[in-house]
């Protein structure tokens, strides 16, 4: 028997006899990216234990993980030998068994580098998954093929399609590893090997469990619709199918090869810089994360849309919750309808009934601030009114613990004249979330002239303690997001004016990739809002700027969006569908504004609409709203419906032959006519394209 610690010459990999079984332990911190050097210490590796005349082997990582995933920075590039696949073809060489122990996660090439051993094991709440798809590519050492063949093709087809993450116990009953190890990993690992029988066991020479066609055809179809029919969709599909139909080897090769080829294309180039772009959101120049504050116990002021919203997402994130609303009645509303929305998740298999009883358990209401005064932080979502806000607010500083953050969910308001006059204003900071707040991923975190560096520090950590996607945003009109929308659904309403249809400029942006049409949107989210906003603003409003009236006139008669049954559209049958009386409405504008209908096609309405938006973000970045171009890509595709396959609008927009660009500057500039400002659109996307944002 042989015992000796001896590291691996090569890469970022460990090696250790225990026994006759040889430990191959990654180290490449912070998370074991799969990077060429962990391949070659992989491999080297292997070699060793071969040579060291071990029986089995385990390889595992250090730290937080095993793998979250292959190094990105190097897909741009020619990959380097060792490939993954060259790693698991030496796995697969070796007569020795090969136990892979995960703990952490273990994604993308993490995972198939896993599949590639001869048994999986994993530690409780392991996360597992192939995140490719969602990367612009496929999974490229085995992914698509030796999945479905633990799986079942129509299973592997939703995870790998859907770039989903299980948990250990669910890929247990998946049949994705052999074993959840309670305890140590490593002697856990050690016991399952000194079980008699483990036979070396090629997942690739199996086949698929045995399935119904028609389930794999309508798990392809599913797949297909939400993944919006990009190419890598197809291809992952293809693929994955492809397990079920016999020769291995020859699959592999063929997934190789779509993986080398897509990796390379437009859709991977935009969702890798998007990638990069989102960890970059949540970082401040000068801002120390180490400054943070924990937040374990949190309250929520207004039991309405966004405050029921808010608290779901904080409870389904673990946190202790109070809820406070304005009296009994509405607190009572507010709480009924949170235990039933538990209860609809429950019915529908998204929450045990344990993890619903629980997340009941940590919620409680009250009707007063006194309920208030061990929460670490309090998201005020009273209505939306400078006066009620700033009553709420004194309250708040009043009531809680000096250290305790306020924030202001507010989507408009000035917050530097909501905190004057508070005791403790460096406390405040804005957390603007979207409708739902427990579904939409992004998170706009406002940092007010007054808030302190700690508690930004503090409002950052937090978003992604929720898994939410924070953005930091100066104080303006709609922040980031709702100010360039507005810009957006004026270009629109203005397109109607001079002559398209609402359906047609809807069904423009979304051939562009948008999950929605603007008046599809603004149906939706309700007319009256907008409605009383401009009639405040009615008096301020330049005189000689385009008034589009329209939306007014569609109010006046009733027609207030979905929730009245009607507005741009008619909601008889459920579906958006085009009304006569709205054409009327649009006919008069244009006679009372003297235009002379013309038509547009789909790709001059996708070009101003996306004119409309750089624009205004150039404008904002101009203002220091937004810190750099990046943050507008991501504000745009986390919360606002931006195909994520294009990156985002400056994004795109930086990728357009220039010349033609301004031209539907200057186009912008005229359709607007008076009042229309230019942004120096020139200067952010020369700074996104030189990567020097930072
Ligand atoms: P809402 O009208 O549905 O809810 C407001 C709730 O606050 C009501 O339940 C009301 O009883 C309660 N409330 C009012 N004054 C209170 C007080 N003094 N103490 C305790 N509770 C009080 O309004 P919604 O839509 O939830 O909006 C709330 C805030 O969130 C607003 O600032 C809004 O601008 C913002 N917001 C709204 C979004 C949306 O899509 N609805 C999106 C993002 C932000």
């Amino acid at each position: 028997m042989q015992s000796q610690t001896t590291p691996v010459a090569t890469g970022r990999v460990g090696f250790e006899m225990r026994g006759e079984v040889a430990v191959l332990c990654i180290d490449n911190p912070p998370v074991n990216a799969g990077a060429h050097a962990v391949r070659d210490g992989l491999v080297s590796g292997i070699a060793q234990a071969v040579a060291a005349g071990a029986t089995a082997a385990v390889v595992m990582g250090a730290g937080r993980c095993f793998i979250a995933g292959s190094d990105l920075r190097e897909f741009g590039k020619p990959l380097q030998a060792p490939e993954l696949p060259d790693v698991i073809a030496a796995i697969e060489a070796a007569a020795f068994p090969v136990v892979a122990a995960l703990h952490g996660v273990a994604l993308g090439g993490g995972l198939e580098l896993a599949l590639g051993c001869d048994y999986r094991l994993a530690a409780p709440g392991t996360m597992l998954g192939l995140p490719e798809v969602s990367l612009g590519f496929v999974p490229g050492a085995g992914g698509t093929q030796r999945l479905p063949r633990l799986t079942g093709v129509s299973r592997a087809i939703a995870l790998i399609c859907d770039a989903a993450r299980i948990p250990a116990e669910t890929a247990l009953a998946d049949g994705l590893i052999d074993a959840v190890v309670e305890g140590d990993l490593l002697q856990g690992a050690l016991d399952f090997l000194a079980v008699q029988g483990r036979p070396k066991r090629h997942i690739i020479q199996r086949d698929p469990p045995p399935e119904a066609p028609a389930v794999i055809d309508a798990a392809a179809a599913r797949a297909l619709r939400r993944g919006k029919r990009r190419p890598n969709v197809a291809e992952a599909i293809r693929l994955i199918r492809a397990a079920g139909a016999g020769d291995g080897a020859e699959a592999l090769r063929d997934e190789r090869a779509v993986f080398q080829d897509l990796r390379l294309g437009e859709d991977a180039l935009a969702l890798r810089y998007l990638f990069f772009a989102e960890r970059r959101a949540a970082s401040v120049a000068g801002i120390d994360g180490a400054s943070a504050t924990k937040i374990a116990s949190v309250g929520v002021v207004g039991g309405g849309t966004m405050g029921q919203g808010i608290v779901r997402a904080l409870l389904a994130a673990g946190l202790r919750v109070t809820l406070v609303e304005r009296d009994a009645v509405m607190l009572e509303k507010a709480m009924t309808s949170l235990t039933a929305s538990l209860e609809a998740q429950v019915g529908k298999g998204r929450l045990s009934p344990e993890a619903a009883r629980a997340q009941q358990a940590a919620l409680t209401g009250a009707v007063r601030y006194g309920a208030l005064t061990e929460c670490d932080l309090v998201i005020e979502a009273v209505f939306e009114e400078m006066a009620v806000k700033r009553i709420v607010l004194s309250g708040l500083d009043a009531a809680l613990k000096p250290q305790a953050i306020i924030a202001t969910n507010t989507s408009y308001l000035d917050i530097e004249e909501m905190v004057a006059g508070l005791a403790h204003p460096a406390r405040v900071v804005g957390l603007h979330f979207f409708s739902p707040a427990d579904i939409m991923p992004l998170l706009e975190v406002v940092r007010a002239a007054q808030t302190s560096a700690p508690v930004l520090a503090s409002a950052l950590s937090f978003a992604r303690k929720l898994g939410k996607q924070p953005v930091v945003a100066r104080v303006a009109e709609g922040f980031i997001g709702n100010r360039i929308y507005a810009a957006y659904r004026r270009r629109a309403e203005l397109f109607v004016l001079d002559g398209a249809a609402p359906e047609e400029v809807d069904a423009a942006i979304q051939a562009f990739g948008f999950a929605m049409g603007p008046f599809a949107v603004a149906d939706m989210s309700g007319l009256d809002i907008a409605w009383a906003m401009r009639k405040r603003q009615a008096a301020t409003r330049d005189p000689q700027a385009r008034y589009v009236t329209i939306p007014d006139s569609l109010c006046a008669a009733g027609r207030f969006g979905r929730k009245t049954g009607k507005g741009w559209y008619s909601y008889g049958t459920g579906k958006p569908m085009p009304d006569p009386e709205v054409a009327e409405v649009i006919a008069k504008a244009r006679t009372a504004a003297g235009v002379a209908p013309v038509t547009y096609d789909a790709l001059t309405i996708q070009r101003q609409l996306m004119a409309a938006i750089v624009n205004e973000a150039a404008l904002l970045l101009a203002e220091g709203v937004a810190q750099r171009p990046s943050d507008v890509d991501v504000v745009l595709t986390n919360g606002y419906g931006f195909p994520r396959w294009r990156g985002g609008p400056l994004y795109w927009a930086a990728r357009q032959d220039q010349g033609a660009l301004a031209a539907d500057m200057a186009a912008l500039a005229e359709a607007v006519g008076h009042g229309f400002r230019a942004g120096p659109v020139e200067e952010f996307l020369a700074q996104l394209t030189a990567g020097s944002e930072d």
